[in-house]
């Protein structure tokens, strides 16, 4: 059998035996870590050599055998584990869609034509003969990103054009892991650790005291952020956060009776989504947060409270507001008009 059909029609068990059962297996070490380490060392060319570099590519001619060609090279004994790929929906070989079915080119319809590559003479000069993906590769993100989107420009990536990540030159392949089993990003507990890598200021917001359980593995970013763009909004989801929010804090989404009216329009007027210092999540403390809107002397409880200033009152203690406005998202009752039941 040829190498590649033994790689692609083996069972999970021959596929353990391809790559050496043992944990010390740089295949199988790299699996359980998640995504595995560039191997080829990182070229660095100009702006020119890399718009040389992709025409250059762009005008080499397909393998004939195709991925044949390519195994017979990146084997199981290369450092940069390549066979997973068999074990991912983008090997399916009855699905014409795929890279590996038979419609397509299988590595070069990700890698571009790879002949120029492949018959280099100095493995030296292999590097930039072929395209290659993530952050730190010769080739330009765009470019890059186009062989992804050649097949993936549905759903949500409609909007990939024009989205913030799109304009600052974020590339598919610095979220997404080809060439593993299960890609970390589209796992809920694993996610979080790679948006993290860039953004460390919501990293930070998620190890306050109140925060939404990202960090723990029991939701992630993409619940909240459709992260290959938004209509019109970048990747900002305020205009429809609310109803966000409300997919899963249904008991809040009301109408209610009586809407309290910052509640009915956006929650992070005092909430930070991330997380804070205070608790459940709140903007500021009870009752700053609610003088940021309400001043003080006109609470018309001022009489309720045997006419002191409110600010005096042991009302104000723990809870403050809350210890009688304790329906602050809106209420159902009757006479709920003031929140207070
Ligand atoms: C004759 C052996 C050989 C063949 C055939 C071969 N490669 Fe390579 N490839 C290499 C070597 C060696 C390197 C590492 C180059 C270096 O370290 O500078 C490499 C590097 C690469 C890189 C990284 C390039 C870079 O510039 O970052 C990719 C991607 C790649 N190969 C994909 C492929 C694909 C896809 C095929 C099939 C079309 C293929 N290779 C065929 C030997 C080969
Ligand atoms: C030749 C077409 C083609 C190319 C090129 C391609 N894909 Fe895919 N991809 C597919 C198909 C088909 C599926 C399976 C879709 C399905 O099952 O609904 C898929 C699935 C995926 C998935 C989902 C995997 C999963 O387990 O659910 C991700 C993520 C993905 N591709 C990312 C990429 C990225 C990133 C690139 C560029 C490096 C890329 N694809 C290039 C066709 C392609
Ligand atoms: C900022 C990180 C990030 C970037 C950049 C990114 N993705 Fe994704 N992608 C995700 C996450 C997270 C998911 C899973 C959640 C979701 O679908 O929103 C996903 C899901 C997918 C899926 C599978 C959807 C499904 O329904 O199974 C495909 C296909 C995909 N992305 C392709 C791409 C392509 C193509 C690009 C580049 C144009 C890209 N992604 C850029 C993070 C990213
Ligand atoms: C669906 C697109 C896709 C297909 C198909 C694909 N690759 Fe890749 N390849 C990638 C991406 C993206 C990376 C960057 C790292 C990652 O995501 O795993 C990569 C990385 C590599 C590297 C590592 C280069 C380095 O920097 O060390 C090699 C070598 C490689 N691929 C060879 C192959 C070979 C050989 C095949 C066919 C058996 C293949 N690829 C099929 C998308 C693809
Ligand atoms: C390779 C780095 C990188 C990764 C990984 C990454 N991002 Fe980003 N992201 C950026 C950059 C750069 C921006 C634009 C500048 C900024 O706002 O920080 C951005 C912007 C955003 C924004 C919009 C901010 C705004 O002001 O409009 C959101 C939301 C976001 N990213 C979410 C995510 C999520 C969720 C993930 C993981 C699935 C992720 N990002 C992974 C680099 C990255
Ligand atoms: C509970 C929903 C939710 C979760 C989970 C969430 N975000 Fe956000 N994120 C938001 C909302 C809402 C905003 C807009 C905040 C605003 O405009 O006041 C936002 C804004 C952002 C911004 C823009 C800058 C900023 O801080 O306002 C970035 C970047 C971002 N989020 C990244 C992330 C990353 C990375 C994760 C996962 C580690 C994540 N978010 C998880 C709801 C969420
Ligand atoms: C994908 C579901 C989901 C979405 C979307 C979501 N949340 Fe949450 N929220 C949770 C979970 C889970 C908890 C933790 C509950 C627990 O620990 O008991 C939580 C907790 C909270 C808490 C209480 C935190 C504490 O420390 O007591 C607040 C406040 C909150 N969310 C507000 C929001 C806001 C505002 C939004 C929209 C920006 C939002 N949530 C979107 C699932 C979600
Ligand atoms: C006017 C400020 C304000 C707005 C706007 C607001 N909240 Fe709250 N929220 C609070 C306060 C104050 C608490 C603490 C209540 C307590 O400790 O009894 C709270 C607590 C919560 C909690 C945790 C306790 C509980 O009742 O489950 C969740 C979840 C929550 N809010 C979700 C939301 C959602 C979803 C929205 C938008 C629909 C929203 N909040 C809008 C002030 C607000
Ligand atoms: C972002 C501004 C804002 C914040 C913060 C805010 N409120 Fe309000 N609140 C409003 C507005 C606007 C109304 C409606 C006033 C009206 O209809 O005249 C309102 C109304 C009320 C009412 C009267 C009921 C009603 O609907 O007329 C009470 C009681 C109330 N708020 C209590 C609180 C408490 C307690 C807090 C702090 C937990 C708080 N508010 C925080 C803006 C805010
Ligand atoms: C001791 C209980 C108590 C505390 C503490 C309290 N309130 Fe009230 N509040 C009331 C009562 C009772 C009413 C209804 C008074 C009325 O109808 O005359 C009211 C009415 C209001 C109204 C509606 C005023 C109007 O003109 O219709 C607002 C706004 C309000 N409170 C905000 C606050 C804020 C902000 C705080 C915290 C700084 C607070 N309250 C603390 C009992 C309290």
């Amino acid at each position: 059998m040829r190498m590649l059909e033994k790689i692609i029609t083996s069972g999970t068990a021959v596929f353990a035996l391809i790559l050496g059962v043992a944990g010390s297996s740089p295949l199988l070490a790299a699996d359980q870590e998640g995504a595995p380490k560039n191997a080829v060392p990182y070229v660095h060319m100009n702006l020119e050599q890399q718009a040389a570099g992709v025409a250059r590519v762009q005008g080499a001619k397909f393998s004939k055998e195709g991925a044949q060609t390519c195994v017979g090279c990146h084997d199981d004994s290369n450092p940069y584990p390549i066979y997973p790929i068999f074990k991912t929906k983008h090997a399916t070989l009855s699905d014409d869609r795929t890279p590996f079915s038979h419609e397509n080119k299988q590595c070069e319809a990700c890698h571009g034509p790879g002949a120029l590559h492949a018959k280099a003479k100095k493995s030296e000069k292999r590097s930039g003969t072929i395209i290659n993906f993530g952050k730190h590769a010769w080739t330009p993100v765009k470019d890059q990103n186009d062989k992804c989107l050649a097949c993936h420009q549905t759903h949500q990536r409609i909007e990939w054009k024009g989205s913030t990540h799109e304009f600052n030159d974020v590339a598919c392949a610095s979220c997404h892991t080809i060439h593993v089993a299960k890609d970390p990003v589209l796992d809920r507990q694993e996610q979080a650790r790679i948006c993290m890598t860039c953004h460390t200021s919501q990293k930070a917001k998620f190890y306050e005291l109140s925060h939404h359980p990202v960090r723990e593995g029991q939701m992630a970013c993409s619940e909240c952020h459709n992260v290959h763009g938004e209509n019109g909004t970048g990747l900002r989801i305020k205009a429809t956060s609310r109803e966000k929010c409300v997919s899963c804090h249904a008991d809040k989404r009301g109408p209610f009776l009586w809407d309290h009216a910052p509640a009915a329009e956006d929650c992070t007027l005092c909430h930070d989504p991330h997380g804070s210092n205070q608790p459940a999540l709140l903007k500021k403390r009870v009752p700053q947060l609610c003088q940021e809107c309400h001043s003080p002397s006109e609470h018309s409880a001022n009489n309720l409270l045997g006419g002191s200033q409110l600010g005096n009152s042991a009302y104000l203690q723990v809870k403050g507001c809350l210890n009688c406005h304790n329906q602050v998202h809106g209420s159902n009752h009757p006479s709920g008009a003031n929140l207070l039941r």
